[in-house]
């Protein structure tokens, strides 16, 4: 079922079944692509946010004792958390200001236009996509997403054909936010490795350096009409070493802890940044820290929208626990091996975490 006008832009050569913002608009029942098994329905609700997941402030990291509380405090949030929040974190204001609104103005723009910049089927996941990234997905979500390799710089300048020339300075804005992010990654990198009582450059190195990898994801979450039966992204854990989440005031993202067999709702902060743990930091500290499970929800009555930053290794950087951390109390959980091969073996396995593929 596509809505009315919709057909003629649907052909093999993009990823585009339907737009999720022209549906909204039409409030009639979901489509069943949308239509989430009992098990995957969410549980908690979107605005019932959790107090008690961390929020740390980052005043003071260039002091001796502002950064031995900072370690302190990140240490303990990636051990029970595996996703916090940061404050005082150096972004300016002003430049989240801005994202969110070229965001927003992009994808408030005719759907005609959104397409000039539409992911094409089995390449890299880029570029406008709406329900789904992927042509042969059996599920939707209830978002439409554009997503960006950003770092390093070469990747940028191969991908400019997805980066939006409308509105006007979106291009500059995503340049210099991912700029911006690189910058706070590395030094949560820095703070996560001391943590785990390593020198503070280790993550960052064994992550490629400057090599590593950098994509940039908007979604935008369109008012539900029933959002008891759907989400607006799926349970997942993020594949990469973090991942730096900015939010607007609605809410919607909710972290499983396993612990206590919840999901709980991050609460909005003005200001706050989102962080969580993926793949790679859960294995190299083998499994001191969780790369936690996470989702986003939706509501009936507002749109929601997030900016996401994945910092991912390079695609050739070895991975797996980091030896220093190893013991014979201690022994290696998983298996090393090439970050380009992580996917691909986890995908092989068919396991329902993608770590598990390397359990040893
Ligand atoms: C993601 C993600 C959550 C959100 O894009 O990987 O987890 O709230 N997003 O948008
Ligand atoms: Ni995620």
């Amino acid at each position: 079922m596509a809505p009315p006008g919709a057909e003629t832009l649907w052909d093999t050569k993009r990823v585009i079944p339907m737009s999720v913002m022209q549906l909204a608009d039409e409030a009639a029942p979901l489509p069943e692509k949308f239509l989430k098994k009992a098990g995957e329905r969410p549980i908690t609700a979107y605005n019932e946010f959790c107090k008690e997941i961390p929020v740390i402030s980052l005043d003071g990291i260039d002091t001796q004792k502002g950064r031995e509380r900072i370690v302190a405090e990140v240490g303990r949030a990636c051990a029970e958390w595996g996703i916090f929040q940061v404050v005082d974190h150096g972004v300016p204001q002003k430049l989240m200001n801005r994202m969110m609104e070229n965001t927003l103005a992009f994808f408030k723009l005719p759907l005609e236009e959104k397409m000039k910049y539409a992911s094409k089927p089995g390449g890299f996941p880029v570029g406008y996509a709406s329900g789904s990234h992927r042509a042969d997905d059996d599920i939707l979500d209830w978002r439409e997403l554009i997503a960006h390799r950003a770092l390093p710089k070469e990747n940028r300048e191969k991908d400019y054909s997805h980066w939006p020339e409308n509105p006007a300075g979106y291009r500059e804005t995503v340049v210099e936010y991912s700029d911006t992010m690189d910058a706070l990654v590395t030094t949560l990198l820095g703070v996560i490795s001391e943590s785990l009582g390593l020198p503070r450059d280790y993550i960052k190195n064994a992550v490629g350096g400057e090599n590593a990898e950098q994509k940039i994801l908007l979604n935008y979450y369109p008012q539900c009409p029933q959002p008891d039966l759907t989400l607006g992204l799926r349970s997942h854990t993020d594949y990469g070493t973090i991942t730096v989440l900015q939010q607007d005031e609605v809410g919607g993202l909710q972290a499983y802890k396993e612990d206590r067999d919840q999901w709980v709702t991050v609460e909005p902060i003005p200001g706050a940044l989102v962080i969580n743990l993926g793949d790679q930091i859960q294995i190299l500290s083998n499994a001191k820290y969780c790369s936690v499970e996470h989702q986003a929800v939706v509501n009936s009555n507002q749109t929601r929208l997030s900016l996401v930053t994945f910092a991912n290794p390079s695609s050739m950087a070895q991975m797996g626990p980091a030896p220093e951390l190893l013991s014979e109390a201690n022994p290696a959980k998983y298996r090393s091996y090439t970050f380009r091969d992580y996917l691909p073996i986890c995908f092989a396995h068919k396991t329902k975490k993608h770590y598990d593929a390397l359990v040893i």
